[in-house]
C-alpha cells in the first residue's frame, strides 16, 4: 500500500460526537423531540445538506429547501460554537503517532471529508502540515457512500486506488472504499449497533482507535518490523527463498500458444488457483480442461519440467544465521504438487525445520487459516512469529493475525532485509 486516506469527523478527531450532539441539542430544544441513537449511523460521512434532509425527516418536518437550508444554518453555527469550546481537545487518540509514522516512512497521506469545516479543523488541530492532498465538501458533489471522493484522492496523489488505506468510522465510507476496491480499515465502529445491513464484507480491519498497531502493520512495504524477539520465521518460497518461479512462458513456447490462448490459460489458471493450491485439483484435472476448452494437447507435466527455480542466495545466508542462533525456521508455500516435487529435489526442503505447503496442508494463503494452521503446529504465539513474503495480501493476513511481517519486493528489499534482521546478519 502507499496512501493513507483518513476521514476526519470520528477517526482523526472526535468530532463526529458534535455533530451528533448539535442535531441532537436543537431537536430536543425545536421540536421537543430526543432522537433516537440510530440516526447518528445515517448522519456519518453525508454532506452537510444530506444530514438536513435526514434530520428534518427524522423530526417530522418536510426535508424541503427552505427547511434544509435553516437546519444546515442552525446546526452549523452550534457545531463551530462546540469546536471553539474544545479547540485544544479534538485530536483523537494516536493520530499525530500514526500521521508521524506514515510520513516517516513516505506514504502518501490524504484527508477525505464530507466536512465543509475539514481544512479549518485541520487547521486549529495543527495536522496540516502532514497531507499531501486534502478532499473536502468543498471539492465533491456527490458525498460517501460515493466513492468519488476517496477516487478523487487517489487521482490526486497518483496512486491507483487498490494502494490505498481508507480508515474510517462511517459504513457510508467503508462501504466507498470497498466499492472503489481500496483497502478498508473501520475505526471505532461498533457493527452490533448499526442499523445498516450490508451483505458483502464490511472492513478489511476494525481498530478501536488509531493507537492499535493494526492501523499500519503489515499494510506499508516500508514499515516493517524489526526481527529480534521472534522464535519462529516463516519464509515464503517463490521470489523469497527461490527466484526464477515462472514456468507458463515454457509452456507457451513449447505449444505455439497464440496470444489469445496465453490470455485464456491465465484467465483458467486465475480461476482454479484456489482448488490447486489447497490441493483439491490436480494438475492433471487443470490440463485436461485446458486442453478440452483451449483445443490443445499439452502432455506429461509441463508444470514440473518448465518450472526451474535458483536459490536466492541473500535469503538461503539468512536462513542459516538464524538456525545458527538457535531459531526455528519453516517454509510457508502456496504450492501444488508438481512444484514440490521440484523444491523437495532441489533441496530446498533441507534447509526447513518443517515445510507447509499449501497443496499438502490444505489451507492457502491469504486466508488466515494458513497462518493459524502453521501457528498451531509450531505452537507458537503469532507475535513471535516472523513472516516474509512478497505478495501484500499475505502480509497484510498475517499481520491482521498479529504475526510480525516484512513484505520483501522491489529494488530495496535487500536494505529492509538488512535492517529488520540486523541482529542476525
Ligand atoms: C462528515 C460527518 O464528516 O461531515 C457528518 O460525518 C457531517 O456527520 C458532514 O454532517 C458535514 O459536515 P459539515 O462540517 O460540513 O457540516
Ligand atoms: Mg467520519
Amino acid at each position: 500500500m502507499k496512501a493513507a486516506l483518513f476521514d476526519m469527523d470520528g477517526v482523526l478527531c472526535n468530532t463526529q460526537e458534535y455533530h451528533n450532539a448539535c442535531y441532537a441539542e436543537i431537536a430536543k430544544k425545536n421540536y421537543n423531540i430526543t432522537l433516537d441513537s440510530s440516526i447518528e449511523d445515517k448522519l456519518k460521512g453525508v454532506l452537510r445538506n444530506e444530514g438536513a434532509k435526514i434530520f428534518c425527516k427524522a423530526v417530522g418536518i418536510r426535508p424541503n429547501k427552505e427547511n434544509i437550508k435553516y437546519i444546515s444554518t442552525l446546526k452549523n453555527n452550534l457545531y463551530l460554537k462546540k469546536i471553539e469550546e474544545n479547540k485544544d481537545s479534538l485530536l483523537s487518540k494516536g493520530t499525530i503517532d500514526l500521521l508521524q509514522k506514515l510520513k516517516n516512512n513516505n506514504v502518501k497521506v490524504a484527508l477525505v471529508s464530507a466536512s465543509a469545516n475539514a481544512k479549518t479543523i485541520i487547521k486549529i488541530t495543527n495536522i496540516e502540515k502532514y497531507f499531501d492532498y486534502v478532499v473536502d465538501a468543498k471539492n465533491i458533489k456527490k458525498g460517501k457512500p460515493n466513492p468519488a471522493i476517496f477516487l478523487e484522492a487517489a487521482a490526486n496523489l497518483a496512486i491507483k486506488p487498490s494502494d490505498c488505506v481508507v480508515y474510517e468510522d462511517a459504513i457510508n465510507g467503508i462501504q466507498a472504499a470497498n466499492d472503489c476496491d481500496m483497502y478498508s480499515i473501520a475505526v471505532n465502529v461498533d457493527f452490533n449497533k448499526t442499523t445498516f445491513t450490508y451483505s458483502k464484507k464490511i472492513a478489511d480491519r476494525y481498530v478501536k482507535s488509531l493507537d492499535d498497531p493494526l492501523c499500519y502493520k503489515g499494510l506499508y512495504e516500508n514499515l516493517f518490523e524489526k526481527a529480534d524477539n521472534c522464535s519462529l520465521f516463516i519464509f515464503d518460497a517463490g521470489n523469497v527463498v527461490i527466484e526464477n518461479i515462472h514456468c507458463f512462458n515454457g509452456i507457451f513456447d513449447q505449444y505455439n500458444f497464440t496470444t489469445d490462448q496465453k490470455s485464456e490459460f491465465i484467465k483458467d489458471f486465475n480461476f482454479y488457483t484456489a482448488p490447486l493450491m489447497d490441493g483439491n485439483i490436480s494438475t492433471e484435472f487443470f490440463l485436461n480442461h485446458v486442453n478440452k476448452n483451449l483445443n490443445l494437447n499439452i502432455s506429461g507435466d509441463p508444470f514440473y519440467n518448465y518450472f526451474n527455480p535458483v536459490f536466492n542466495v541473500k535469503i538461503i545466508n539468512l536462513i542459516k544465521k538464524l538456525k545458527e542462533n538457535g531459531k526455528r525456521v519453516v517454509l510457508g508455500s502456496n504450492t501444488f504438487a508438481p512444484h514440490t516435487k521440484k523444491m523437495k529435489e532441489m533441496g530446498l526442503f533441507d534447509l526447513f525445520d518443517s515445510v507447509y505447503v499449501s497443496n499438502e496442508i490444505h489451507h492457502y494463503k491469504p486466508n488466515p487459516s494458513f497462518f493459524r494452521y502453521i501457528l498451531e503446529k509450531e505452537n507458537t504465539e503469532a507475535n513471535k512469529a516472523y513472516f516474509i513474503d512478497d505478495i501484500s495480501e499475505n502480509i497484510a493476513s498475517a499481520a491482521s493475525l498479529n504475526i510480525n511481517t516484512l513484505h520483501y519486493v522491489n529494488d530495496d528489499k535487500n536494505t529492509k532485509l538488512k535492517k529488520a534482521f540486523t541482529k542476525f546478519i
